[in-house]
């Protein structure tokens, strides 16, 4: 192949990848990152786990979600997808400097052994539907989750524990934000008003459950792929994960990246809408949308930060046991010269 043909048919890859992404409010990016670095990457992770890849009986939780000990520039560890990141935000002036790395906070789901053979759970009955960002009040257009993203660490076979993504609840969480001005608290596999005073969050105006509005749904996908493969989602991607019925595990990480400014939903030039603009106004059925958040945009602390600072503490407890063992061994063998 040519050079100018090569460009041509990455250019009309990258035109059929934009137009999938406004259709479908996702993108693949196929090969994205290293077998090398993702071996980096996951090198201490059964350790930081204390577990046993090969002894299934040490695999005593369902799902686990890591906290991160390295993390590493978007732009040196997977630059194709950095490329895409770019891409889909309107550029690299808009993101998040903070937001522009990717730790090794693994999710692994392992199945159970009761899950292991068993029947597909179909994807409108999976019990974790969500939307990402459980650490600040949604608005429609908040700058703190702007694309949800899955690098994945383990090949992914279909009933393999891959998560599940609903494409069309992008248009009914964009229409719900849309139409709360005031905020939302997404937490609990819901959503509510973040104006609520019910004691009972279920009893809130306004009270979205993801599990029941999940059914109106129509169109599911599970999320499968190869090591090094990253996955680009739309921020209002409704998404859930599945039950492992294969009992390989199944290994992602899923860094948000954040705007430095809230996303724009009615700019003066059509031209400067990022895709994600784009698709959100697709979602909302309009050519523009004056979006003013009517309180103030403040971050929360979620229940799932304090449980991550235990479990740091444990892995590194793990892995400096480790590090003594290694030093251990080492001494044993250093030859003895013989006078
Ligand atoms: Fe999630």
């Amino acid at each position: 192949m040519d050079q100018l043909t090569f460009l041509d048919s990455l250019l009309r890859t990258t035109a059929e990848q934009i137009d999938f992404f406004l259709e479908n409010g996702y993108v693949v990016i196929k090969q994205a990152f290293t077998k090398e670095k993702a071996d980096a990457f996951t090198k201490n992770m059964w350790v930081r786990l204390g577990m046993d890849p090969n002894d299934k009986s040490t695999w005593n939780q369902e799902r686990v979600h890591m906290p991160p000990i390295n993390r590493e520039k978007v732009a040196t560890f997977a630059p194709k997808a950095w490329e895409a990141i770019k891409e889909l935000l309107g550029g690299e002036d808009r993101i998040d400097e903070q937001a522009s790395t990717w730790g090794d906070s693994f999710i692994v789901n392992f199945g159970t052994p009761a899950l292991e053979g068993a029947p597909t759970v179909e994807p409108p009955n999976l019990d974790n539907w969500h939307v990402d960002g459980d650490f600040f009040i949604h608005f429609l257009d908040s700058p703190e989750q702007a694309l949800l993203v899955i690098p994945i660490f383990s090949d992914i076979k279909p009933r393999g524990g891959g998560t599940y993504i609903a494409p069309d609840g992008i248009d009914m969480i964009a229409q719900y934000l849309a139409s709360h001005p005031e905020g939302v608290i997404a937490e609990n596999l819901s959503l509510r008003p973040s104006t609520t005073t019910a004691a009972n969050p279920r009893e809130s105006p306004g009270y979205w459950s993801h599990l029941e509005e999940v059914k109106k749904c129509q169109k599911f996908v599970e999320v499968t792929g190869e090591v090094g493969d990253v996955v680009l989602l739309h921020p209002l991607m409704l998404h859930s994960a599945s039950k492992n019925n294969l009992r390989e595990p199944r290994v992602i990480t899923n860094p948000p990246v954040g705007l430095r400014k809230p996303f724009n939903l009615c700019r003066e030039d059509p031209r400067d809408y990022s895709l994600v603009e784009k698709k959100t106004l697709k979602a909302l059925g309009v050519e523009k949308f004056e979006f003013k958040p009517t309180t103030e945009r403040r971050s929360v602390v979620p229940q799932r930060v304090l449980r991550e600072r235990a479990m740091l503490e444990a892995e590194r407890k793990r892995l400096e046991q480790l590090e003594l063992e290694n030093i251990t061994l080492i001494t044993n063998s250093v030859p003895i010269a013989v006078a």
